[in-house]
C-alpha cells in the first residue's frame, strides 16, 4: 500500500524570511493524519527535529493499529480481546503475515508448514556450545538468530518473494527451538528435539521442560496461557525493536540479521526487558518487607533524583489501560487458580502496588497505567519459566510481527534506505593545530 494525498494541505511559514510552503496531508483509514515533509529539505534547506519520534510516522502500514487514548489494539482490524479468546497463536501469525485469518484448510496447511520447520541445523548445537553456560539467554538469541543466516543460504534473497516466505516460516518455527535450547544449555541439560504431533506452544513447553529420563505432560490451562502471551506480544506497530528491524532491513540486510537486530533492541529494560525488570522489582520489594514497603518504594519512584521507575508501568502510546495488561491480568488469575496459588504473595504484592499507583496523583497526572509486562512475568514464573528467559519469550512471540513488518517494508514501492539527519551542535570547521601547539 502507498500513501494517497487528501485535499487538505498544511502550510508551514517561517519567521526568518524563508518562503512558506504547502505540505500534503494524508489520511489513514483510522488514526491521526500525517503531514508529508519529504520535500521540506529540498524546498527550504531545513530538517524536522523529533528525537524519540514523538510526532513521526516512519512508514505507512496496514498491519497493527493502536489507539493509545482508548486503549485499543487491533491486528489487521481485529481487536486483541477477540483474537486472544477466539484464536490461537499460529492463526494470529497467519493473520499478521497474510492480512486475513485462515480458513480451516489454510490453517491446517500453515500449521503443517511451521511444524515441519521447527528443527534447527544439527551444527547449531556446536555453535551453542561456544557460549558460556551463564550467558544471558538474550545474548545467546542475538547470536544464534543472527547465525541462522550462516546456515540457511537458500532463503536469503530478499528480492525473491518465495525466499522471504521461507525465511518467515523458518524464523517463526525455529525461535521456540532456539529459546528452549538457550534455556537447556544454561541449566546443563541436553537439548530436546521438537515433536510434530504437538501444538506450537505445547511443543515449546516440552522442549523446555522434558528430559531424556522423563517426558513432559503439558497442562491445557498452562499451554493456553502461554499461547495467549504469544498472541498478546505478536506485534505492536512501530515500536523500538520493530523500527530497528525495518531500519536494518532498509539497507537490504537478510531477514535473520534483521531479526537479530530486533532482538538486541528488545533486550533493553525500557522495552522487552521490562518483564524481567518488573519481576525483579517485585522480588526486591518483597525482600525488603513486602506490601508494607510499597509506600516507601513509590516515594523513590516519584523522586526525580532517584532514577527508580515503576517497571511494567507507563507506555509511549497507551495513555489509558494497556488492553494487553487487562487480558494478562485475567490469565494470571486463571493460571494461579489452576496451580492452587491464589495466595501467591508476589501476585498479591503486584495487585497492591497497582492499586496504590493507580490512585496516586503522580501516576494519574502522567496517565501511567500498568502495561503488559506488569503481569506477564508473574504468569511466566508460575509456568516455570525462569526470569532471565522472559524477554526471550517476548522475542519468540514478536518474531512474527517483525517479519510481517519487514516483509511489508520490502514490498512497499516507497521503501528507501532509512537515513535520518541531525541538528549538528558540535564545532564548526577548524584546522588541526601542530602537536606542540595543542593545550
Ligand atoms: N515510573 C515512574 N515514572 C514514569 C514511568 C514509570 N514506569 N514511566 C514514565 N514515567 C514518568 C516520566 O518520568 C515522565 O515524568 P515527567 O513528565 O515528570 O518528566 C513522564 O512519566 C513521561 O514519561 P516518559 O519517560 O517521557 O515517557 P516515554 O514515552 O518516553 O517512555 C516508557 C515510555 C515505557 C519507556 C516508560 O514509561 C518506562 O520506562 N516504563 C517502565 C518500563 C516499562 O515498563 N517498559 C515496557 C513498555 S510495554 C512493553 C513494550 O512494548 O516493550
Amino acid at each position: 500500500m502507498s500513501t494517497t494525498p487528501s485535499d487538505i494541505k498544511a502550510t508551514l511559514s517561517f519567521s526568518d524570511g524563508t518562503p512558506a510552503i504547502d505540505l500534503p496531508v494524508y489520511k489513514g483509514s483510522i488514526g491521526p493524519d500525517v503531514v508529508d515533509i519529504r520535500a521540506l529539505y529540498g524546498k527550504t534547506g531545513k530538517f524536522t527535529y523529533d528525537p524519540g519520534f514523538m510526532s513521526t510516522a516512519s512508514c505507512n502500514s496496514s498491519i497493527t493499529y493502536i489507539d493509545g487514548d482508548k486503549g485499543e489494539l487491533l491486528y489487521r482490524g481485529y481487536p486483541i480481546e477477540q483474537l486472544a479468546v477466539q484464536c490461537d497463536f499460529l492463526e494470529t501469525c497467519y493473520l499478521l503475515l497474510n492480512g486475513e485469518l485462515p480458513n480451516a484448510g489454510q490453517k491446517t496447511e500453515f500449521v503443517n508448514l511451521v511444524t515441519r520447520h521447527t528443527m534447527v541445523h544439527e551444527q547449531m548445537q556446536q555453535f551453542f556450545r561456544g557460549f558460556r553456560r551463564d550467558a544471558h539467554p538474550m545474548a545467546v538469541l542475538v547470536g544464534s538468530v543472527g547465525a541462522l543466516s550462516a546456515f540457511y543460504h537458500d532463503s536469503l534473497d530478499i528480492n525473491d518473494a518465495h525466499h522471504r516466505e521461507v525465511s518467515a516460516i523458518r524464523l517463526i518455527a525455529k525461535l521456540p527451538t532456539l529459546v528452549a535450547m538457550a534455556y537447556k544449555y544454561s541449566i546443563g541439560q541436553p537439548f530436546v528435539y521438537p515433536r510434530n504431533d504437538l501444538s506450537y506452544t505445547a511443543n515449546f513447553m516440552r522442549m523446555m521442560f522434558a528430559v531424556p529420563a522423563e517426558d513432559y505432560k503439558s497442562n491445557d490451562v498452562m499451554v493456553r496461557a502461554l499461547d495467549r502471551i504469544f498472541i498478546l506480544h505478536a506485534d505492536h506497530e512501530q515500536n523500538a525493536s520493530t523500527s530497528t528491524v525495518r531500519l536494518s532491513g532498509s539497507s537490504g540486510a537478510n531477514p535473520f540479521a534483521c531479526i537479530a537486530a530486533g532482538i538486541a533492541c528488545l533486550w533493553g529494560p525500557a522495552h522487552g526487558g521490562a518483564n524481567e525488570a518488573a519481576l525483579n522489582m517485585l522480588f526486591d520489594i518483597q525482600r525488603q518487607g513486602g506490601a508494607e514497603r510499597i509506600g516507601e518504594f513509590i516515594t523513590r519512584v516519584k523522586d526525580k533524583n532517584s532514577d527508580v521507575k515503576l517497571m511494567g508501568f507507563g507506555h509511549r502510546v497507551y495513555k489509558n489501560y494497556d488492553p494487553r495488561a487487562k487480558l494478562m491480568r485475567e490469565t494470571c488469575h486463571e493460571v494461579l487458580s489452576e496451580l492452587g496459588l491464589h495466595d501467591d504473595p508476589l501476585f498479591k504484592l503486584a495487585m497492591a502496588l497497582e492499586k496504590i499507583a493507580l490512585e496516586d496523583d503522580y501516576f494519574v497526572k502522567r496517565k501511567l497505567y500498568p502495561n503488559v509486562d506488569f503481569y506477564s512475568g508473574i504468569v511466566q514464573r508460575a509456568l516455570g519459566i525462569p526470569v532471565s528467559l522472559f524477554t526471550g519469550i517476548f522475542a519468540l512471540a514478536r518474531t512474527v510481527g517483525w517479519i510481517a513488518q519487514w516483509n511489508e517494508m520490502i514490498s512497499d514501492p516507497e521503501q528507501k534506505i532509512g537515513r535520518p539527519r541531525q541538528l549538528f551542535v558540535g564545532s564548526a570547521r577548524r584546522d588541526v593545530p601542530p602537536l606542540a601547539a595543542r593545550k
